[in-house]
């Protein structure tokens, strides 16, 4: 049960994460916060900053999230191999875009760079998507429903 709740809720702020960088990159506002980690007044939000800002706390949860889910994820005994590895690929992934979104802004939007960013946020996504899917087809017990037929 938590780990559909967990990988579920998990995959939804991952979908609002990529709307808000993808609003971020068509209006233009990437560099709002020049810096990284923090935006120029810290923690604090402010209306210059704000979607970038927007884009970098729900960064931040979101990759909480992930590691979260996975260390369940590991943690549960009878998960089936391809949720362990999704999972793995997925925190992975998430670590490797948080540090991306880093160089992304060092590197003042490189091309290349934001192209690579859009990239391995569409890894997580299927990644988080196919630990999900897994999750909803555990039985109670935590073993996957077999879908095939045996022959
Ligand atoms: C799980 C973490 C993250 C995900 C899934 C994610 C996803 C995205 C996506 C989908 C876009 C739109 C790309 C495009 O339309 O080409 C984007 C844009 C952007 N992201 Fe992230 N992002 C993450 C973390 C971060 C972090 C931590 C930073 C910076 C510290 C960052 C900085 C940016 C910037 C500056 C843009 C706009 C690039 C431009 O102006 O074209 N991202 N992000």
């Amino acid at each position: 049960m938590i780990l559909k709740a967990l990988s579920f809720g998990t995959l939804a702020v991952l979908f609002s994460l990529i709307f808000i960088g993808g609003y971020v990159s068509a209006t233009g506002v990437g560099l709002s916060c020049p810096d990284w980690p923090l935006c120029p007044q810290g923690l604090m939000p402010h209306e210059d900053f704000i979607i970038e800002y927007i884009h970098r706390t729900v960064a931040a949860t979101t990759g909480l999230l992930v590691l979260v889910t996975t260390g369940f994820v590991l943690k549960s005994r009878q998960v089936p191999r391809g949720m362990k590895l999704a999972s793995i690929i997925a925190a992975g992934a998430v670590v490797g875009q948080i540090t991306l979104g880093a160089v992304v802004i060092v590197e003042r939007l490189h091309a290349v760079l934001v192209t690579t960013h859009l990239g391995l946020g569409m890894v997580l996504f299927s990644m988080v998507l196919m630990t999900t899917i897994y999750a909803f087809k555990m039985r109670p017990q935590g073993k996957a429903v077999e879908t095939s037929q045996p022959a």
